[in-house]
């Protein structure tokens, strides 16, 4: 790794007009409609001076035009300037929907960490953000690919490497992150990482994950049932299936979690719009940088997974750049009332075992 990057800071974004309650217990209401606005579109300045991929230490593996990891031949997400600029904006629009709570960057109730553990850290924003808040705690983060980071604080250590191998951290975790993780393990890898996360905990730490459903949705009928947006979720479903590593973890992880030991989860469950169309100001910061996150992210989202496991076969580079670019198009329409879930469960803290779970679900 070289170059660290420093990240905007999260109040940036924290500040925006409270929302009413966006974690919906109960039904889920309808999102209102902002007939004024105009689309989809992001202001786009949030995010111009995202990424600049410093590192020659891995050069990672090109494919299609991407660049993966050199060290996994088997995750489907490519580690490059536009997946970067995805990602990131996933963590601000994370953020913009947590700005009513006492801390946008996660919900478990750590209280003065001294270790942080950020699982499949990306380009690292969410580590440098938590390392930049808290100054006493160490903050690490791990991954496949090195970050694009060009400055971060000392306390903050962003690590390459596969979180499948051994874990030879010498202290154990206040908090163990993980956040849009979802396809990346099979069954058993889930329950490996689980395992281990568990064991790395101190006795009342917490372990949070934000995951979330590929599909996209609607409340009323601006989503019409033959797009490819609305096909867009269980064709990545059929694929992550037909490979082994399911993208629905959203759906699984709550038991998988309970299978290595932890016990009392809070879930709370978001819906994320996509675009800036709702009237709530709040909704419509987020669904502005939630459309960002859609639109840098799409082919880099798409490319591994159907020239891999595409159906009825695998796809063509070429068939991927003409369907993304479709996808794109079909996004830009500007009465299109789109939302993904989002998922975020708490359980109360027991003390079977001096351990708390926190697992927050996105989706
Ligand atoms: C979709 S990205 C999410 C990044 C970040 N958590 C965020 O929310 O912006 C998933 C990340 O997990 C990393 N990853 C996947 N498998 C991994 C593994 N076995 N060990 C470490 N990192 C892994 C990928 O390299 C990728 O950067």
């Amino acid at each position: 790794m070289s170059s660290p990057r420093k990240s905007a800071s999260p109040a940036a974004v924290a500040d925006a007009t409270t929302p009413p309650s966006l974690a919906q217990d109960g039904g889920q209401p309808n999102i209102d409609v902002d007939d004024d606005g105009d689309s989809a579109f992001a202001d786009g300045d949030n995010f111009s001076e995202t990424t600049s991929l410093a590192s020659s230490l891995i050069r990672g593996h090109i494919m299609n035009g991407r660049k993966y990891s050199s060290l996994r031949s088997d995750y489907w997400g490519p580690s490059d300037e536009s997946q970067f600029e995805s990602m990131d904006a996933g963590h601000y629009n994370l953020l913009t929907l947590d700005s009513n709570q006492p801390e946008p960057l996660f919900r478990s109730p750590v209280v003065e960490p001294q270790n942080i553990l950020d699982i499949g850290t990306g380009p690292g924003t969410w580590a440098v953000d938590v390392a930049d808040k808290y100054p006493e705690a160490v903050v690490y983060g791990v991954d496949l690919s090195p970050p694009p980071v060009t400055w971060m604080p000392p306390n903050c250590h962003l690590q390459v490497d596969d979180v499948l191998e051994d874990w030879t951290f010498r202290e154990n975790f206040d908090l163990i992150h993980m956040r849009l993780m979802l396809g990346a393990f099979t069954d058993n890898e889930w329950r490996d990482v689980y395992r281990k996360a568990y064991d790395n905990l101190k006795p009342g730490g917490w372990i949070e994950q934000v995951e979330l459903d590929v599909r996209v949705m609607a409340d009323d009928n601006s989503l019409r049932p033959d797009t490819l947006i609305a096909e867009w979720g269980n064709n990545f479903l059929g694929c992550s299936e037909r490979a082994g590593r399911p993208l629905d973890t959203q759906l699984t992880m709550k038991a998988k979690i309970e299978e290595a030991g932890f016990v009392d989860v809070q879930e709370h469950l978001y819906k994320c719009p996509i675009g800036g169309w709702p009237k709530n100001k709040v909704l419509k910061d987020a669904g502005r940088i939630n459309f960002v996150q859609w639109t840098a992210g799409l082919e880099g989202w798409a490319m591994f997974l159907l020239t891999n496991w595409g159906s009825p076969e695998p796809w063509t580079a070429d068939e991927v750049r003409v369907y993304v670019a479709k996808v794109r198009e079909e996004l830009k329409q500007p009465r299109l009332h789109i939302w993904h879930y989002t998922v975020d469960d708490e359980y109360g803290v027991a003390n079977l075992n001096d351990r708390g779970l926190q697992f927050v679900l996105t989706y």
